[in-house]
């Protein structure tokens, strides 16, 4: 029955049909590509299980993240880190270009990270360039790509970071290290839709005013500027900040690390932190190493010049008075300029800056 024949072939039932007579090497070759369709599907279906259960485990992973205070907080309670986070909620839904300033280690890496994730462009690349961390013709090949053959070393077609953001979001990190050909390069392609969350340690006003850096490009990316505090402007956040980098250093060590002691917090409120939160981790860091396991970390495990900022302890009594005179001093002046510090420090004959440090000093 012909029909019924080319149904069962047809429902794949039937491999293949051979009429008799046989010819045995026909017949040979039709069995080996059955079994070989055959172990093909099982093979296919066994992927198809394991792709399943890397999903699964993705997606339980990707939970855990979200629930447990992970790698990326930005942590601190500071009024100055409050506006921080209000403004990368306000810009994080928008595509606008985002311009991030702030000294080294304010964490302008870690506010990029997590402008992204609460983008909706999160479950797309978060591509991270340093500017300056690369020669002029390699970062313009990083960033635009190249064909085979473009220079010696360009042994393949590659694409461009701009290419491979592409929906996601470009990381411009120390963007004002950029060549003016460069910039030049960047104000044309800014258009693409890539989010760009640019970043830079210095001033770029300063830069564009000195000629270092395009007036233009610098208007297309400080759209929505954001300012990182330094560290010694919110004191208030230093507990809860070693807090969290503690417990982050106890797990990336695998080592059992006991509280920070009141002394030693007192030690770390009157260093200025030049490297701000990533030398605070550093800090902290060597501390935890030199530690008993589960023991508190005590003022001693310091390095020595955060102990030499500690204005000389408490021990000496002329120190002592004079430190009060000078408190004493500071409140009656800041109060008189109305808690204008800059007219404070006028009257005071110090700088401003050299106010801050007297006040840091004195546990103000
Ligand atoms: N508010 C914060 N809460 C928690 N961790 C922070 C905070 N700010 C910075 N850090 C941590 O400090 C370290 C330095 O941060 P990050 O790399 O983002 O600084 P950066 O501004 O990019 O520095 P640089 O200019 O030197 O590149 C990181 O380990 C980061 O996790
Ligand atoms: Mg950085």
């Amino acid at each position: 029955d012909v029909e019924a024949i080319v149904a069962a072939i047809n429902s794949s039932r039937i491999f293949r049909y051979l009429t008799k007579p046989w010819e045995s090497e026909e017949l040979r070759l039709t069995l080996h590509r059955a079994v070989e369709m055959f172990q093909l599907t099982r093979e296919n279906a066994r992927l198809v299980e394991e792709l399943r259960h890397a999903n699964e485990r993705l997606s339980t992973e990707n939970a855990y993240l979200r629930g447990s205070a992970g790698p990326h907080e930005i942590v601190g309670d500071s009024p100055a880190i409050r506006e921080v986070l209000a403004l990368v909620g306000k810009v994080a839904g928008s595509p606008a270009t985002v311009l991030l300033e702030g000294e080294t280690g304010t964490g302008k890496e870690l506010v990029a990270r997590a402008i992204h994730t609460a983008s909706p462009r999160s479950d797309r690349l978060f591509v991270a360039v340093n500017c300056a961390a690369l020669s002029e013709g390699i970062l313009e090949s990083e960033l635009f790509g190249h064909r085979r053959g473009a220079f010696t070393g360009a042994i393949a077609d590659r694409k461009g970071l701009f290419e491979v953001a592409d929906g996601g979001t470009l990381f411009l990190d120390e963007v004002s290290e950029t060549t003016p050909a460069l910039q030049a390069k960047l104000l044309r392609v800014l258009q693409v839709d890539v989010r760009i969350i640019a970043a830079t340690n210095r001033q770029l006003a300063e830069e564009v005013k000195v000629g270092r850096f395009r007036e233009d490009l610098y208007f297309r990316l400080r759209v929505f500027p954001i300012r990182l505090p330094p560290l010694r402007d919110r004191l208030e956040d230093l507990p809860a900040l070693a807090r969290h980098l503690m417990r982050r250093i106890a797990t990336q060590l695998k080592k059992p690390v006991g509280e920070l002691t009141e002394e030693a917090l007192t030690v770390l409120a009157r260093y200025p932190f030049p490297g701000n939160v990533r030398e605070l981790a550093n800090e902290l860091e060597r501390a935890v190493l030199l530690s008993e396991p589960g023991a508190p970390l005590t003022e001693d495990l310091l390095s020595e010049h955060l102990q030499a900022a500690d204005g000389g302890g408490s021990s000496g009594v002329l120190e002592s008075r004079t430190a009060a005179f000078e408190r004493e001093q500071i409140d009656g002046a800041l109060a008189r300029a109305g808690g204008v510090k800059s007219r404070a420090a006028e009257e005071l004959g110090i700088t401003y800056r050299g106010l801050l440090k007297k006040m840091r000093r004195l546990g103000m």
